[in-house]
């Protein structure tokens, strides 16, 4: 049956997930890392060579999607200019795209582009006044050092982008089953300030819109970065229908942790295999019990063994395993799922990146095994 029809026959049912998702592309070869590969040129000046409009104006519109492949959400204003040397890895967001391609992965065909989200959108998560001062510039230099950045008018609107985009992959998902950004994750943003190289909560944003676009009542955020998802756990601790899950390194940023639905917290230096087993041990109880519709996965890599900011032991291997373990658990609940990158911290910028490209080929596995 065309596609077009199945969309047009079935309703948002697990039966149209199962049907969105099979997927009769290519097989994928490379889905672990190369790390021997030479980035040859930069993906900023590239033409995206399909528009999100049709995307934005209503979710139902998300069926012009015309691409087999999994949907990727990136916009090359995900990237604003930060001073030299910066311990933000500001590019990795273009990066991540040029790896993606490079390794044959995904094609552009895949990628669309999110619209920047206004600052009314935000005002569900963040307070006016708040939104007024840092749309504006008018963040105290204290303000600015929590957030680890000084404030420049592209920083918001990389954020306006940003959180753009995770609601764009949510809303794809919510039809598709699965998408992923490029970017996204700044779960250290509370309503009234930032911190952390978090400016905007783009998951508590894109949460409170699906809400309130009724696409989704119950939505669990599994925030699987090394730092606790203390911003993301603030703003829903009071709301019964997000339920937040963070496991995270308990000695390690923000010093004063919040109170997440479940917070799991981690020794020190763990390896792949003891963290895989504490995540089994925990995942598949929450879905039980909480029974999402929907799930945002911040995949953040920085438990890696080599980044500067984990103090966590996993290999590349082990994260690959922790992502498709998260998906494929997720769709055999039926249960959609949008996902965003987190962080990740090295001055090795290109296995940064590459790094960083894990959960996009651990979800093309996933998607290509039709769930
Ligand atoms: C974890 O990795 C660090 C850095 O490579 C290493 O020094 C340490 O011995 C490792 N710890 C364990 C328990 O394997």
């Amino acid at each position: 049956m065309p596609y077009i029809f199945q969309l047009i026959l079935f309703n948002m049912s697990m039966c149209l997930f199962y049907q969105n998702v099979l997927c009769q592309s290519k097989m994928m070869k490379n889905f672990l890392p190369k790390e021997n590969i030479i980035p040859k040129k930069h993906v900023s000046s590239l033409n995206l060579d399909i528009q999100a409009e049709e995307f934005r104006k209503s979710s139902k519109k998300v069926t012009k999607y015309e691409s087999k492949g999994l949907p990727i959400v990136h916009h090359y204003k995900y990237v604003s200019e930060l001073p030299v040397g910066h311990r933000f890895a500001m590019k990795k967001f273009h990066g991540i795209l040029r790896y993606l391609r490079q390794d044959n992965v995904i094609s552009m065909k895949q990628v669309v582009e999110p619209c920047p989200l206004d600052m009314e959108k935000m005002s569900g998560v963040h307070t006016t006044d708040y939104l007024k001062k840092f749309f504006n510039g008018l963040t105290s230099d204290n303000e600015q050092r929590r957030t680890g950045f000084k404030w420049t008018p592209g920083l918001v609107e990389r954020c306006q982008y940003e959180t753009g985009g995770t609601l764009l992959a949510a809303q794809i998902a919510h039809q598709k089953g699965l998408a992923c950004s490029t970017g996204g994750g700044t779960h250290h943003a509370f309503p009234s300030y930032g911190s952390g190289f978090c400016l905007v909560n783009d998951l508590a944003i894109a949460a409170s819109q699906l809400k309130e676009q009724k696409l989704a009542k119950k939505i669990l955020i599994v925030d699987l970065d090394v730092h606790q998802g203390d911003g993301t756990a603030f703003i829903f601790q009071n709301d019964l229908d997000v339920f937040t899950l963070s496991m995270h390194c308990q000695n390690n940023f923000p010093l004063t942790k919040q109170k997440s639905d479940l917070d799991i917290e981690l020794e020190n230096f763990i390896e792949d295999l003891e963290y895989l087993a504490i995540l089994k041990e925990h995942l598949p109880h929450v879905l039980n019990t909480f029974r999402p519709e929907f799930v945002f996965y911040d995949a953040g890599v920085d438990p890696h063994v080599n980044d500067e900011l984990g103090y966590l032991n996993l290999s590349d291997q082990g994260l690959f395993d922790r992502d498709y373990y998260v998906l494929k658990l997720l769709a055999s609940h039926g249960i959609p799922c949008a996902t965003v990158v987190g962080g990740g911290y090295s001055t090795n910028r290109e296995q940064l990146y590459i790094r960083h490209t894990i959960i996009h080929r651990a979800a093309t596995k996933i998607w290509n095994e039709n769930l």
